[in-house]
């Protein structure tokens, strides 16, 4: 049988995106992209927020929306098996040329989240796993994974 390259999870609550996010930080390693897709408001930056605190172990670890700043820089700990994460927020962006300027390449070493990916157009990673978040009733969401061959069964609940 081929090996799955795409899951369907579905998380009732917060807390279920959460859990996803602790078990995508416990596979991540340095040169990962992360692209989260989803309508205003589907939990990307919940999700990358999650993530992050769980790279850093941290459950207090401020990490705000980059709405505004475009990208957020972190420097994990030693227990994390990559030392830096970027998250990005493209929203606002009008393609790829602009994505470089935000100091693609460098972030591209360690991990990068990244929500609105259809901004990278070419400079989108082939091996990037995509996580597709669409709202269902109330905090339900369904997250729709594809990529990280030979990974990807280990984020199911
Ligand atoms: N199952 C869930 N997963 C993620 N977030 C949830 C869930 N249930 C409720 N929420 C809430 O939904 C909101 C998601 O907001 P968030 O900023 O993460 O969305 P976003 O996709 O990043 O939006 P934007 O496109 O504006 O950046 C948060 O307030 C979060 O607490
Ligand atoms: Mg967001």
């Amino acid at each position: 049988m081929a090996p799955a390259s795409s899951l369907d999870i579905l998380l009732p609550d917060l807390a279920a995106t959460e859990a996803l996010a602790a078990r995508l930080a416990r596979l991540a390693r340095p040169g990962d992209a992360i692209l989260l897709d989803g309508p205003l408001g589907a939990g990307k930056s919940a999700l990358a927020r999650a993530f992050l605190r769980a790279a850093a172990c941290d459950p207090g670890l401020e990490v705000p929306s980059p709405t505004f700043t475009l990208v957020q820089g972190y420097e994990l700990p030693d227990a994390a098996s990559f030392r830096m994460a970027h998250h990005f927020d493209l929203y606002r962006l009008g393609g790829a040329d602009e994505v470089a300027e935000l100091g693609w390449e460098e972030a591209r070493d360690g991990v990068v989240l990244v929500e609105w990916p259809d901004r990278l157009e070419d400079l989108a990673p082939e091996d990037a796993l995509r996580i597709r978040l669409t709202p269902l009733e109330g905090e339900a969401r369904r997250a729709t994974l594809r990529g990280w061959p030979g990974r990807i069964e280990r984020l199911s609940p």
